[in-house]
């Protein structure tokens, strides 16, 4: 048994892909296991970015087999298309990628449909990426979704799938008044990418099982976060799937049991793509400069994040409800300019106190922050990598543990591999 999951703790973006980089070293599979495009995960090797949406972290280690698990959502050209880049930077990715076939196909007419729900929404709209996940997790529940196992059918017959599947989904587009898309084109579009990844489809499942078995080490990048989360986040301000450690399982086609070790991934600050309450929401210079120093720009959609102090209400809950046996705390070095840094310890809501993050949306848009301020370290963290972190620093992340209720293992302090200590 040796299954490891990689859980986003906050609200998405909280720098996953650098610590699966970092513990992938000594794997040998990476498995996705919800989510589709809307994922940005970046990996900075030396001088070379990669940004990652559909394709495992994992791909930069030779012998690393990467599995596309069947609770995602995969649109075939963005999946093409990310491979094709992976390949160009040198990349060997044959017999290395392998897709379940029961993971969910998103096609045009899901993003068609995305994008025209949310101009309906207006004022109340989500702010989603725009890939065409909910409508694609959507079909899969109504039981109208397509399976990625359907590209496995011969040609002809593929065709006359598509085609079908194309004029019963404009039927819907048209009745809400959206642009439909073209089924012959998507036929067109849609076989030439059946021939390209057919090879790649298998049953995951079987294979995850025989590695567990012989005592394979396998890390699940998840992807989103635990406030995206469509049962516990900020709904319906969330994502359209499980992004908590319990979509793990279910998603990648695991026994629960096999897992031993849940790593919650937190930023030593927040951030928020999209709409949706954010109690520690800093709107002015202070949550700026954490924007410029951290960079907090989309991966995907390339919109600024927003911004705020990190909140350790919403922590909490996050390591009750995923189980970490430890964080690794990230971006601790964008704190390395600030005198003093504000931590969330409950919310209050009038005179009431609250010390749990709230199940829905409405109460959080009423909470306020009550914080305590620690001392900045000011001090290059990036650069202290021989002698170790400054004792603020230390104070810092010691301050977090006792809050939160859990033990910080690694602390990131660059997007750099190597950028990181292990405590
Ligand atoms: P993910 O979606 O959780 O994998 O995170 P993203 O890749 O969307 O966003 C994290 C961003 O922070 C990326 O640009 C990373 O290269 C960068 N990053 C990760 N860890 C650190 C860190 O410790 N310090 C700094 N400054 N940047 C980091
Ligand atoms: P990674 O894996 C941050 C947000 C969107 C929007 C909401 C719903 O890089 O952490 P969707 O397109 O999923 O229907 O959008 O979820 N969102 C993310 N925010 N990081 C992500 O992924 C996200 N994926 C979706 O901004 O608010
Ligand atoms: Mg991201």
């Amino acid at each position: 048994m040796s299954v490891t999951l990689i859980i986003g703790g906050q609200w998405g973006d909280e720098g996953k892909a650098k610590i699966i980089d970092f513990l992938a070293a000594g794997a040998d599979f990476v498995v996705r296991f919800q989510g589709g495009a809307n994922a940005g995960h970046t990996v900075v090797v030396g001088e070379e970015r990669f940004a990652f949406h559909l394709v495992p972290s994992g791909i930069l280690y030779p012998e690393m087999t990467c599995i596309l698990g069947g609770g995602m959502v995969i649109d075939p050209a963005a999946l093409s298309r990310e491979i094709d880049m992976v390949k160009k930077r040198g990349i060997d990715v044959r017999n290395r990628i392998f897709i379940s076939e029961q993971a969910h196909v998103v096609l045009p007419y899901h993003i068609m449909m995305d994008l025209g729900l949310e101009a309906l929404k207006g004022t109340g709209r989500i702010g989603t990426t725009g890939k065409g996940i909910s409508p694609a997790y959507v079909d899969k529940v109504a039981r109208e979704g397509m399976r990625m196992g359907e590209f496995l059918r011969p040609p002809g017959d593929f065709s006359r799938y598509i085609l079908d599947k194309v004029k019963e989904k404009n039927r819907r587009l048209k009745l809400l008044g959206f642009k439909t898309v073209s089924p012959s084109r998507t036929e067109k579009e849609m076989s030439i990418l059946r021939k390209k990844l057919k090879p790649l489809i298998a049953d995951t499942r079987i294979m995850l099982w025989d590695a567990i078995d012989q005592g394979r080490k396998i890390l699940c990048e998840g992807a989103q976060g635990t406030l995206l989360d469509i049962d516990h986040g900020t709904y319906p301000f969330v994502t359209s799937s499980s992004a908590t450690a319990s979509g793990a399982a279910l998603g990648a086609g695991i026994p629960p049991n096999a897992i031993e070790r849940t790593v919650g991934i937190m930023k030593a600050y927040c951030t928020r793509v999209g709409n949706g309450p954010f109690p520690t929401e800093l709107s002015g210079t202070v949550g700026q400069k954490l924007r410029d120093i951290g960079n907090e720009y989309g991966t995907t959609t390339g919109r600024p994040r927003r911004c705020g102090w990190f909140d350790a209400v919403a922590a909490r809950t996050a390591v009750r409800l995923n189980g970490f046996t430890e964080i690794a705390l990230t971006k601790m070095d964008v704190l390395d300019s600030f005198e003093k840094i504000n931590v969330c310890m409950s919310y209050r809501i009038g005179r009431r106190r609250l010390d749990h993050f709230p199940a829905d949306a409405k109460t959080l848009a009423r909470c306020r922050p009550s914080y305590e301020t620690v001392e900045g370290w000011i001090t290059p963290l990036d650069q202290r990598r021989k002698a170790g972190l400054p004792r603020l620093a230390t104070d810092y992340v010691k301050f977090l543990e006792k809050v939160i209720g859990c033990r910080v293992s690694m602390v990131s302090v660059g997007p750099e591999r190597r950028a990181i200590f292990q405590r």
